[in-house]
């Protein structure tokens, strides 16, 4: 998508309406644009209030898992005899999702002032905004964005003038994935290893530093702030399919499409549409699959594509998940077995080791599918594989195994004549070596 910003006549732009607009990252640009209202307004609120707003509105969570977002605050603790916390996740290294990094980009204010509101809503005076270490341009319009916030006192001992002390600080990961799960997040915050932790305990429970913590995604926090302005019932409604799916969502969409970009949608929009109208698949190019919630989701087949809503139930109808909103699409020249074995190394390489199943699972799998595509697989690789991602699936403390099984086990179920053809020998190998 080129900038400045032209959104598609489908696309519904709530977040995204100023992406390209560079004065819109100005504290002065973002005031004259109506910024920082839904924040002075939900300082006027009590925490309780804010929650229920939240709660009423059903957004839900845009990380990955869609949990929704005013439930999960409503389950810190209401007497605060501890400190409170808010952690944001930018991390965003799920292949095929680059949503996040552009929110910081182009509007930080909008997500500085969602950390606010979500902040006070859980009675949080410090709330950390943990950055993928790579994304440089980001961390460094988000720093002067909250150099400014704290200039005018939007931010600080006494945030817009409300008595209460709301502070923001940026923390940069080094560029591991597992930093993306929440408790390793908090891991790395504290300056440990980022290896997920066992729960319980919970994070609103004891979260980072052992304090109650909630985490949210950059999207789920920015969405918070239109939904304080403009009310609860309108977000609520705000959806082309169902109650429980509200909102709009944005789509990072990568793979083989002819404008590859950030679309920003109603929940409930045809995700055909969204791949033939607005990304385009390449010229003379048919569609052969596509994963819409980024790697780790199941692989969908064309006519499942075609038959799928963009909601958290329309996705799981067709046996898949909405996840992070990184659709990647395969048109027919893709080779879904290298795709997949691509897919597979990259889990390898940033799983954490702690649990067998997921250190052991997916070293192995790698080691099969480039067996399996430089000609010396044989079938029971296949049934090996299906087997292994069984036990990769449900058994570790995070789901970065269930990850690398999903699309190898989904993969083989819809494309297995393409697996086979490397084993029979109707392919030629495209690895040299097993
Ligand atoms: C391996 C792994 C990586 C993850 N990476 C991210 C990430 O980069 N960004 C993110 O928001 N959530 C990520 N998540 C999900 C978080 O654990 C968590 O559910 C999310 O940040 C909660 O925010 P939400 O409720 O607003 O979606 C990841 C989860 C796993 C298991």
């Amino acid at each position: 998508m080129g900038y400045p910003h032209k959104p598609h006549q489908k696309e519904t732009v709530l977040l995204s309406q100023y992406f390209g607009d560079p004065e819109a990252r100005t504290y002065g640009g973002w005031v004259k644009r109506g910024g920082y209202e839904a924040l002075k307004k939900a300082l006027g609120m009590s925490p309780a209030e804010v929650v229920e707003v939240v709660k009423v509105s059903g957004l839900r969570g845009r990380g990955g898992a869609g949990f929704p977002a005013g439930v999960k605050w409503s389950f810190m603790p209401k007497e605060k005899s501890k400190p409170h916390y808010l952690c944001c996740n930018a991390d965003e290294s799920e292949p095929g999702t680059f949503k996040d990094r552009e929110i910081m980009r182009w509007t930080p204010h909008a997500l500085i002032e969602g950390c606010a509101i979500a902040m006070h809503a859980i009675q949080a005076e410090v709330g950390y905004i943990y950055i993928r270490g790579e994304f440089t341009e980001a961390i460094r319009i988000m720093q002067a964005a909250l150099d400014e916030a704290y200039k005018v006192g939007t931010l600080g001992a006494n945030a817009m003038g409300s008595g209460r002390r709301l502070d923001i600080w940026i923390h940069r990961g080094a560029g591991a994935y597992i930093c993306g799960e929440e408790t390793a997040l908090m891991n790395s915050i504290e300056g440990r290893r980022g290896n997920p932790r066992i729960r319980p305990p919970f994070p609103a429970q004891a979260g980072v530093f052992g304090m109650p913590t909630t985490v949210n995604n950059v999207e789920t926090l920015t969405s918070v702030p239109h939904i304080i302005n403009r009310g609860a019932e309108w977000y609520q409604k705000l959806s082309l399919s169902n109650p429980k799916s509200s909102g709009t969502k944005l789509f990072s969409v990568c793979g083989h499409v002819a404008r590859p970009g950030n679309y920003e949608v109603t929940m409930g929009f045809p995700l055909k549409d969204l791949i033939y109208d607005l990304a385009g698949l390449r010229d003379g190019r048919t569609l052969k699959a596509c994963q819409p919630g980024g790697s780790s989701v199941p692989i969908l087949d064309r006519a499942e594509t075609e038959a799928c809503l963009l909601d958290y139930e329309g996705c799981v109808g067709q046996g898949t998940m909405l996840g992070s909103g990184g659709l990647i699409v395969f048109d027919d020249s893709a080779d879904m077995v290298y795709q997949i074995m691509r897919l597979t190394r990259f889990y390898a390489h940033e799983s954490c080791a702690q649990c067998t199943q997921c250190r052991e699972g997916t070293g192995w799998t790698v080691r099969i599918l480039e067996r399996i595509l430089s000609g010396k697989g044989t079938m029971g690789d296949l049934d090996l594989l299906l087997d292994i991602g069984e036990q990769m699936t449900g058994k570790t403390i995070c789901v970065l195994s269930d990850s690398c099984a999903v699309p190898v086990v989904s993969g083989i179920k819809k494309f297995r004549g393409e697996f086979e053809a490397y084993i029979t020998g109707a392919r030629k190998p495209v690895l040299a070596v097993a």
